[in-house]
C-alpha cells in the first residue's frame, strides 16, 4: 500500500482543467487503488462544479483527503496530514477541509465535534452529494453524509484521471464487500457489494482506448464475485427472473468481453478471493494474450485454524490446489500475495504454516502486515489481540525476508527471456532508463534508445534484483 500516488517521472499529467473555472481543489489519496480510482470520480463531480485540481495546497479553496481505515496506521497518517492543513488554514482561513472515504464512513460526524479543522464529512457513496455539501459549507455550515448505498456504482461518471502517466487507468466494476474477514473493516466502511453495468464498464475502457491508454485495471475487493443480471446488489441475486440469471455476467464472462472488446488494450484486474476464483476466470486469462498473467490471490495465513477465525472460507489445501491449476492453465503466472501476521491466537506453529505455505508458492512478491486490531469488526469485539507486538514484528520480519529470498528466486527465473514491457515512466534511479512492467507485473528497467512512455517492447532480460528486472529493448512489440 502506497501513501501517494507515486510520482511519475518524465511523462505529461494529463489533467482535464476547464479553462472556466476559477475554483481550486487539493485532493489528497491514500490507501488502495480504489480509493484513487474514487477520487478520480470526486475530481469529475468537482470539475462540473467550478473547481480545477491544483497540487498547491496553499492556493486551495477546498482541501479534500480520501482517507483509509484498513489499519490502524493509517489512519495516523491522515490525523497528521489534518494538522498540517489546520496549520496552512490559520494562514487561509477561507479554505475548506473535507475527509473522504473510509475513515470519513467510520468515524462519522466524530470527524466534526473532535476535529475541529474539518468542515466536511463524506462517505465513499456520497460523493455525488459533494456539489451540495460544499454549498452547504461555504455557507458556513458543517456538512456530512456518510450514508451508504446498495446501488450507487459511479457508472455514469466519466473519472477525471489524476497523476495519470496516460498509459495504465483503473476501472472500478464492483464497490463494497460481502465477504466479512473478521480482521476487515472494508464492510463497515464500504457497504455491501454491487456490482457495475458491463456496458459502462466497456465504455470506459472504451473511452480510455481512444484516449490513447494502453493497460487498464479492473478494479474491485473481491472482482471474482463480480455479478450482474440487470441489477447490481450480489445479494439480491436469489430473487433475480429466470431470464435474469439466465443472462447473468460473471467476473470471467466480464473479462471475456472486455479483452475481445478492445483487443490491443492490456488489462489486469485486482483483487482476487481464493474462495471466489473459478477455473474459468483462468481459463479465460488464458485464452486472451491481452490479459496479463498476473494474479493478486491474497491468502493472509498458511494456518487452517487461522484462516477459519478469519472467516476465510477456504482450506489451506483448497488454496494450494487453486495454486497448481493456475501454475498448469497458466505456468508462466505472475502470483501475489497479502498476508498479516500475528492475528489473534496465532501460535508459532501456525506462523511456521505461514512460512510453509510461501515455501510452497514462492509468490512473486507480497504485501505483508502485522495485525491491526480495527474497532467493529468481529475480531476486534469478540477475539483479545494476544499476540504480542514484538512476536508479531519478529514474525512479520520472517516473512518479509522469506518473501524476499521467493521474490528473487522468481526474477532470476526471467533471466535470459525476451518479454513484453509496457513502458510506464523514468526509472527512479537513473534518467537514461525507461521503467515498465511484464506481463507478470514484475518491473523492467533499461536503456531509453529512442522509445516513448506508452510503448510495449520487446525487452531482453540480463540481469536483476529481488524485486527488478533489467535488460535492453530489442524491438517494439507491436
Ligand atoms: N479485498 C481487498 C482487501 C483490502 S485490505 C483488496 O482489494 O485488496 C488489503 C489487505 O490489508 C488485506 O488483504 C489484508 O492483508 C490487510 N489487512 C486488512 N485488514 C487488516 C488488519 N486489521 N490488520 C492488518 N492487515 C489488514
Ligand atoms: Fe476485507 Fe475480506 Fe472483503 S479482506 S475487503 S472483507 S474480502
Amino acid at each position: 500500500m502506497k501513501a501517494i500516488l507515486a510520482d511519475q517521472q518524465g511523462t505529461t499529467l494529463e489533467r482535464e482543467q476547464h479553462q472556466n473555472n476559477t475554483k481550486k481543489l487539493y485532493l489528497e489519496s491514500y490507501g488502495c487503488q480504489m480509493n484513487f480510482s474514487d477520487s478520480e470520480i470526486v475530481a469529475s463531480i468537482m470539475n462540473k462544479e467550478g473547481y480545477n485540481t491544483t497540487d498547491s495546497l496553499k492556493e486551495a479553496d477546498l482541501v479534500l483527503v480520501n482517507t483509509c481505515s484498513i489499519r490502524d496506521k493509517a489512519e495516523q497518517t491522515v490525523r497528521k496530514r489534518l494538522e498540517k492543513f489546520n496549520a496552512v488554514k490559520e494562514d487561509n482561513p477561507k479554505m475548506k477541509v473535507g475527509v473522504l472515504g473510509c475513515m470519513a464512513e467510520r468515524l462519522k460526524s466524530k470527524f466534526l465535534e473532535e476535529e475541529k479543522i474539518v468542515d466536511l464529512v463524506v462517505g465513499p457513496d456520497a460523493y455525488k452529494d459533494l456539489p451540495k455539501l460544499v454549498k452547504e459549507v461555504e455557507d458556513g455550515r458543517n456538512a456530512v453524509n456518510v450514508i451508504l448505498s446498495k446501488e450507487e456504482t459511479y457508472g455514469d461518471v466519466q473519472p477525471v484521471r489524476l497523476q495519470s502517466n496516460g498509459v495504465s487507468a483503473f476501472v472500478s466494476i464492483t464497490r463494497g464487500c460481502d465477504n466479512m474477514c473478521t480482521f476487515c473493516v472494508v464492510p463497515f466502511t464500504r457497504g455491501r457489494e454491487r456490482s457495475r453495468d458491463p456496458r459502462s464498464i466497456i465504455n470506459e475502457v472504451s473511452d480510455l482506448a481512444d484516449k490513447g491508454y494502453k493497460e487498464i485495471t479492473l478494479l474491485g475487493q473481491n472482482v471474482d464475485s463480480y455479478l450482474w443480471y440487470g441489477g447490481g446488489l450480489k445479494k439480491d441475486f436469489r430473487k433475480a427472473s429466470e431470464m435474469q440469471k439466465a443472462t447473468a455476467v460473471g467476473f470471467s464472462g466480464l473479462l471475456d468481453m472486455v479483452a475481445k472488446a478492445q483487443p490491443r488494450m492490456r488489462i489486469r484486474f485486482s483483487t482476487s478471493n481464493p474462495q471466489d476464483m473459478t477455473l474459468d476466470v483462468i481459463r479465460t486469462m488464458a485464452k486472451h494474450k491481452n490479459i496479463c498473467n498476473y494474479i493478486h490471490l491474497p491468502v493472509q495465513s498458511g494456518s487452517d485454524r487461522i484462516l477459519k477465525k478469519m472467516n476465510r472460507l477456504h482450506t489451506r489445501q483448497e488454496y494450494m490446489e487453486l495454486i497448481d491449476n493456475i501454475r498448469s492453465i497458466i505456468p508462466e503466472c505472475g502470483i501475489s500475495q497479502d498476508m498479516i501476521a500475528g492475528f489473534p491466537s496465532e501460535t508459532e506453529e501456525d506462523h511456521q504454516d505461514t512460512l510453509t505455505l510461501m515455501e510452497y508458492v514462492k509468490y512473486d512478491f507480497g504485501f505483508m502486515f502485522a495485525y491491526s486490531e480495527r474497532p467493529g469488526t468481529v475480531a476486534g469485539k469478540k477475539m483479545q489481540d494476544d499476540v504480542p507486538q514484538e512476536v508479531k514484528k519478529r514474525r512479520l520480519q520472517e516473512i518479509i525476508a522469506l518473501q524476499r529470498e521467493h521474490s528473487h528466486y522468481r526474477t532470476k527465473s526471467h533471466l535470459g527471456n525476451t518479454e513484453e514491457v509496457l513502458i510506464e515512466k523514468t526509472s527512479k534511479k537513473s534518467d537514461e532508463h525507461w521503467a515498465g512492467r511484464n506481463s507478470q507485473n514484475t518491473m523492467v528497467v533499461f536503456p531509453k534508445q529512442n522509445y516513448q512512455v506508452g510503448d510495449l517492447v520487446n525487452v531482453k532480460i540480463k540481469d536483476c534484483t529481488t524485486a527488478t528486472l533489467i535488460g535492453d529493448a530489442i524491438e517494439k512489440a507491436e
